[in-house]
């Protein structure tokens, strides 16, 4: 079944695009604040939005509950992954990297693993990537109309060994990233170049 987007219930916000396009931060550390299912839905709905040339639907989102045995299964992977690739040989030290990444994966309010579906070539894969990265970026700016931070990362827990069968996932599916989300507990500030620095005016 696909939807139309006049069928689509547009949640009420009082945040505008450009708000959420200049106040949405990567945020690493979270109120231990729950996001609800609900919430997650309404960014979902929003992630499927993002603009898809061939209408390929190409994007799938794997959300990991809070508390669940999943979640405790992610963590135990990303544990072992973590102190198996740390290459300071001290125990102690493994040991520390391993139990920051399965607490980041226990402690995060919201953990949402997406990837992208290859095409039946490499410009419709590429395309489909595109179009994952803009779900992503949809659901971040919903995520700010809903008072939540986003922790995008393609990092470790992108690469622990056998995570696309725990997930369910497909092996030829390209992953897109780990993000996490909730309130934040502490803002970062960042800095961008001047558009005026990149941008090439052509008359
Ligand atoms: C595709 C992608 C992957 C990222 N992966 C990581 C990561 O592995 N580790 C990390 O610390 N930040 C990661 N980030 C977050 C960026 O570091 C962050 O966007 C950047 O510092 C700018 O900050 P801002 O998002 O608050 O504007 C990633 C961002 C994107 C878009």
């Amino acid at each position: 079944m696909k939807l139309n987007s006049n069928d689509v219930e547009i949640p009420a916000s009082s945040v505008g695009v450009y708000d959420a396009i200049f106040r949405r931060r990567s945020v690493k550390q979270f109120t231990p604040d729950p996001v609800s299912r609900e919430t997650l839905e309404r960014l979902f709905s929003a992630a499927v939005w993002a603009p898809n040339h061939r209408l390929t639907d190409p994007t799938r989102f794997f959300a990991v509950g809070k508390d669940s045995p999943m979640r405790r299964r992610v963590a135990e992977a990303a544990w072992q992954s973590t102190y198996d690739g740390v290459v300071n040989p001290n125990p102690e030290h493994k040991r520390r990297s391993a139990d920051a990444s399965r607490d980041r994966v226990l402690n995060a309010p919201a953990m949402v693993y997406v990837y992208s579906l290859p095409g039946a070539n490499d410009e419709v894969t590429r395309e489909n990537y595109a179009t994952s990265c803009c779900a992503v970026q949809n659901m971040a700016l919903a995520g700010v109309a809903e008072g939540l931070c986003m922790d995008w990362s393609t990092g470790g827990l992108t690469r622990i060994p056998g995570l696309a069968d725990i997930l369910g996932a497909d092996e030829a599916w390209a992953m897109v990233g780990v993000v996490f989300l909730g309130r934040a507990a502490a803002v970062p500030t960042t800095q961008r170049m001047p558009h005026s620095e990149v941008v090439t005016w052509l008359e």
